[in-house]
């Protein structure tokens, strides 16, 4: 096992690391930033069924469920087709409206989630067409869709996703660059913009990846915490979401994702002095929103941990821990927001004596209901 690990002391921590090759593993051979072509066999073979549907639907669950929300900003804002995202759990036992004209995308890192399968079965006696984004190489779910692309992020072996939910918004941002081309709904420059914004990402994920002290120093000071609160808009919402996921699931802290305009509806009042904040406020997006969030949580008092890009001042005024990452746009965002939260629970967790690699009450994969 010790070999398994690469040195490394935990399976996660070694997949955390990994990131910036499966995310090039991911990409590799399927996109050439200098022609603009992007090729995936299951896309190509089936585009009509993607052009032509009224909507894509995304069904999945945990970590995989929000790699779809992620999904669910970039296909809208690239192709313009609308894209709703559902817990297959939900899906499943709702009686859904769905019929030939969907097309559904069924995201799982080990293709054999009982409830993303049977929503699939679901979707395909309704008569829509299911295309699976599936990591584990002929699993079950890669079996029962019609047509999909695999993940390459190798096997992860930590219960909490990190390799899986990064490597998973890779193919589902080059599905939606691939739609987007062939819909005319991006502007050549911008088509070729998030290319080769993407061919970069597997060295800024290196560069996130260098926070990590940093983060090991919060984590000390944060780590006695018993709740907390991850903050995001736009397209780091879902990653807001993600990160609090992460923190519950390996810490057993109690940790709220929240749109952070939604705060004022309710989170806001459980903020004092003992409540840290995570806010991930990249200068690209809703940066000014942000901001101004911040200063609602500092004017009650929370502990601000801010995710901000390199170079940020105005944040940096006001938070009590910033974390710096690289540059990129919006829409590719999460790919670097994501990596100093997965970072942040890895060390709280060690922190506290937590079975990192195997929580308890959790599976790596659910086959049961
Ligand atoms: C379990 C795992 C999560 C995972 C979820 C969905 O809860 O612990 O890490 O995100 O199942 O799994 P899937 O294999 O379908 O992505």
């Amino acid at each position: 096992e010790q070999i398994e690990k690469g040195g490394y002391e935990h399976f996660m921590l070694k997949e955390i690391y990994e990131q910036p090759n499966v995310i090039k593993d991911t990409y590799r051979g399927r996109l050439s930033s200098t022609t603009g072509i992007i090729k995936m066999a299951g896309i190509e073979d089936n585009i009509e069924k993607f052009l032509q549907a009224d909507r894509i639907l995304i069904v999945a669950c945990g970590t995989s469920w929000h790699a779809g929300l992620v999904a669910e900003y970039i296909i809208e804002e690239f192709t313009r087709i609308p894209v709703e995202v559902e817990y297959a759990s939900e899906f499943r036992y709702r009686n859904p409206i769905v019929n030939q004209k969907d097309v559904v995308i069924a995201i799982s890192q080990s293709g054999e989630t009982a409830d993303t399968l049977a929503a699939i079965k679901l979707a395909k006696e309704k008569g829509a067409f299911v295309f699976g984004v599936c990591n584990v190489v002929g699993s079950s779910i890669s079996r029962e869709t019609h047509a999909g692309a695999y993940t390459h992020a190798g096997p992860e072996i930590g219960v909490a996703s990190t390799k899986a939910f990064t490597t998973q918004i890779t193919v589902l941002t080059l599905i939606a660059l691939r739609l987007a081309k062939a819909k005319g709904t991006l502007s050549k420059s911008d088509f070729f913009r998030y290319l080769n914004e993407l061919e970069l990402i597997p060295d800024k994920v290196q560069e996130a990846l260098q926070t990590n002290d940093e983060v090991e120093k919060i984590a000390k000071i944060i780590k006695d915490t018993n709740n907390s609160l991850y903050l995001g808009r736009g397209y780091n919402f879902p990653v807001a979401l993600e990160g609090a996921l992460k923190l519950k699931e390996i810490s057993y802290i109690h940790a709220e994702g929240y749109p952070a305009a939604e705060m004022k509806h309710g989170p806001i009042a459980l903020i004092d002095e003992h409540m840290p904040v995570i806010v991930i406020a990249p200068k690209q997006g809703h940066y000014d929103k942000v901001v101004s969030n911040i200063q609602e949580i500092k004017s009650r008092s929370g502990k601000i941990i801010a995710v901000v890009t390199k170079g940020d001042t105005q944040v940096k005024a006001l938070a009590d821990h910033v974390i710096e990452i690289p540059e990129t746009s919006d829409a590719l965002s999460p790919l670097l927001t994501t990596i100093p939260l997965q970072l942040l629970s890895y060390h709280i967790a060690v922190l506290r004596g937590c079975n990192v690699d195997q929580p308890r009450n959790l599976a790596k994969s659910v086959t049961v209901e």
